[in-house]
């Protein structure tokens, strides 16, 4: 059924008069009226018209406790009292820094941002300042923010991309360059021989690559057993800086995000989204000899925002959470996470809906597809994505909230019974589609 919308649109309706697009990022942008949240707690969300959602969007991941939990309302509210912001070192700073050193391999030292694309920038600019090389590998479908520089082919339209197996750089962005290309070299990812000749076509000139280590802007694909070993081996061989940038998966696939649980430890980590839980932290950490180029003040990094004081606070206290009770948190998300995918892999098996599920649990991407596997962004570009996009609108009206482009984020939070409410709201939205 149709959910009731009134005060949604007329908000809607207001917010285009004063805001462009009606929406404050790219990616709220929905066919129809996006949702107006009035509170979320936990699981769940409520929108101004009283509908209430299962939320597995989660802000788009950071919300790895569920919303707004005590353990980050106390600490948040109590450092609003001893000051918002300060542009001065204090001591959650260290303390974090501590935590995360403690948590994640590659973190020798930190340098804190707010958003995500700022450290994953201050990462490009560090590869390049510390080998005193100009060219970036990124891989198609991957995403690394907003910034210019970094946001070519994440989702090209495939009649511009160019060959499979030799991609071409298509902008993200009306305004950006295509210059700005010039000291970017692109490959198709999970394809060890692409990658191979990429790097021999530029021996001696590539600062860093740079990838989501499981790719969750394209899906949710964790890479063939062996590529990441051998693309951390021919970094290595050729002077090349190895940058995760776990924005995404940080925190979330493990305590040491996806390197702990893959494996392999990159030279640089960039982290955002989950680390302070729904706070704005961002940051950078990487081998020390790395990180001793911006220790020297010979890269520069800022920020007036930097380590701020609020969200300092809450990062502190959500990853002594997630530290202290790992046994506990991460295989219970996984579990959950499991449960969920399977069963609505049985849902659509049962109503004769072609679907691919694929992930880790704690997250995970569901692909309209006949395809038993989906291994790159191409792959995932020929799924059927815009009846996803409708059966986004249904799972909404059966009040299930998931990102649009099939991408669900699991929580602590999350219970048995979330999840057996979600799978039978799931067969009624996906009985609907069919
Ligand atoms: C892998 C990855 N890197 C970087 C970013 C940018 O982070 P932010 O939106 O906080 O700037 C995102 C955002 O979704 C992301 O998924």
């Amino acid at each position: 059924m149709a959910r009731n919308q009134e005060h949604s649109d007329a908000m809607y309706a207001r917010a285009r008069e004063v805001i462009a697009g009606g929406v404050s990022s790219d990616a709220r942008r929905l066919p129809g009226t996006p949702i107006y949240v009035d509170h979320a707690s936990g699981s769940r969300l409520w929108d101004v018209d009283g509908n209430g959602y299962i939320d597995y969007v989660l802000g788009q991941g950071p919300a790895i406790l569920g919303h707004s939990p005590d353990v980050l309302a106390e600490a948040v509210s109590a450092q609003m009292r001893r000051g918002v912001t300060y542009s001065a070192q204090h001591l959650a700073e260290i303390e974090v820094a501590e935590r995360m050193r403690s948590m994640v391999p590659c973190a020798e030292l930190i340098r804190f941002n707010s958003v995500g694309s700022e450290a994953a920038h201050a990462a490009i600019r560090l590869a390049r300042g510390h080998t005193g090389r100009a060219k970036i590998l990124k891989f198609e479908g991957h995403y690394h923010g907003w910034f210019d520089p970094v946001l070519f082919s994440v989702h090209p339209p495939l009649d511009q991309a160019g060959p499979a197996d030799h991609p071409v750089l298509v902008p993200g962005s009306g305004g950006q360059q295509q210059n700005q290309a010039a000291d970017l070299v692109l490959a198709p990812w999970n394809d060890l021989q692409a990658f191979t000749d990429a790097v021999a076509r530029h021996r001696g000139e590539i600062a860093a690559v740079v990838m989501e280590p499981v790719l969750c802007n394209s899906g949710a694909i964790t890479p063939d057993d062996a590529y990441l070993a051998a693309v951390r081996q021919i970094c290595d061989d050729e002077g090349i800086l190895l940058i995760f940038d776990e924005v995404i998966t940080g925190f979330r696939l493990a305590p040491g995000g996806a390197q702990e649980r893959l494996g392999i430890t990159p030279d640089i980590g960039v982290f955002g989204k989950a680390m302070a839980g729904g706070m704005q932290v961002s940051a950078l950490a990487g081998k020390a000899e790395v990180m001793e180029s911006i220790a020297s003040g010979k890269v520069s990094h800022a920020g007036t925002f930097n380590s701020h004081p609020v969200a300092m606070a809450g990062a502190r206290a959500v990853l002594e959470v997630l530290d202290e009770k790992r046994e506990d948190i991460y295989p219970e998300m996984e579990r959950r996470g499991r449960r969920l995918m399977n069963g609505i892999a049985a849902i659509a098996s049962r109503l004769g809906v072609p679907m691919l599920v694929q992930g880790t649990g704690h997250l995970f991407q569901i692909y309209l597809t006949d395809a038993a596997d989906v291994r790159d962004y191409r792959e995932f570009a020929t799924t059927d994505r815009s009846t996803m996009t409708r059966l986004h609108g249904l799972l909404l009206d059966e009040g299930i909230n998931m990102v649009p482009r099939g991408l669900w984020f699991l929580s602590s939070a999350h219970t048995d019974a979330d999840v057996d409410q979600t799978l039978t709201a799931f067969e009624t939205a996906l009985a609907r589609l069919r």
